[in-house]
């Protein structure tokens, strides 16, 4: 597949490599491409190690993309991804954002409760097809998931629309998550981005950000 990664922080750093090893080609979204590569540099290191790797703007990332990833700061992506919602008609958008503010302290989830980040961005974006997932385990553990209790845990898809979330689950199960539990509609994003507070306190309290969720049936 052609995969627009948008966003160039520590999840890009992992699931570039990771996509570009299962073969498909990658093209990273970020605002300015130029300013990036000046500026960002862990992402210039990680475009030096990996070539392939192409970077463009978010509106010229998306054209052409199989599976388009929205990684991008969770309160800014909605606004970021709004102007976009012609280009990103049709599309098969994989969501990973969390809805917390990170710059404040004890920072709170927002929304939360009566809405998500999953159902605002499928509502800005009313002809993609949006698919929450990933959002419940660090970076490291996405495209690692053995590396937690040997793989013996769940992960989430939320969308309304059923082939989105196969080519998702697909994708999962190519970067090795056994388990893919398919909670309905976009409406259980606010199921699976609550778990933040749960993660945020069960990570502190073990010293490690490789945990994970398994629903036990
Ligand atoms: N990191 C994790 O362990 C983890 C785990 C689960 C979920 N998530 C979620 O995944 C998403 C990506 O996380 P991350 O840690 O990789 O990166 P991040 O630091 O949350 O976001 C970086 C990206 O957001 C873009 N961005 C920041 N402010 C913006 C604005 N005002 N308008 C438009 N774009 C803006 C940046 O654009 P530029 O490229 O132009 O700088 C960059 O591409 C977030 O929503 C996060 O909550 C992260």
């Amino acid at each position: 597949m052609r995969i627009a990664l948008l966003g160039t922080g520590g999840v890009c750093h992992v699931l570039a490599p990771a996509l570009l090893d299962l073969g498909h080609e990658v093209v990273v979204g970020t605002r300015s491409p130029r300013t990036t590569l000046d500026t960002n540099t862990a992402y210039a290191e990680l475009a030096a190690r990996l070539p392939a790797l192409e970077l463009r703007t978010f509106a010229e990332a998306v054209p052409g993309a199989d599976l388009v990833v929205n990684a991008i700061d969770g309160p800014s992506c909605v606004a970021a991804l709004t102007p976009l919602a012609e280009v990103l008609a049709g599309h098969v958008v994989m969501d990973v954002s969390s809805p917390m503010d990170w710059t404040v302290p004890d920072a709170v989830l927002d929304p939360v409760n009566t809405d998500s980040l999953g159902e605002r961005l499928q509502r800005a974006l009313p002809r993609a097809r949006v698919v929450k997932t990933l959002n419940t385990v660090a970076a490291r553990a996405m495209t690692a998931p053995e590396a937690i209790g040997d793989g013996d845990h769940t992960v989430f898809l939320s969308g309304d629309d059923d082939a989105a979330k196969a080519v998702v689950g697909d994708l999962l199960r190519a970067l090795g998550w056994r388990d893919v539990l398919d909670l309905g509609g976009i409406r259980t994003s606010r199921a699976t981005e609550m778990m933040l507070r749960m993660w945020i306190d069960a990570v502190t309290a073990l010293g490690t950000s490789m945990i994970g969720f398994k629903i036990v049936r």
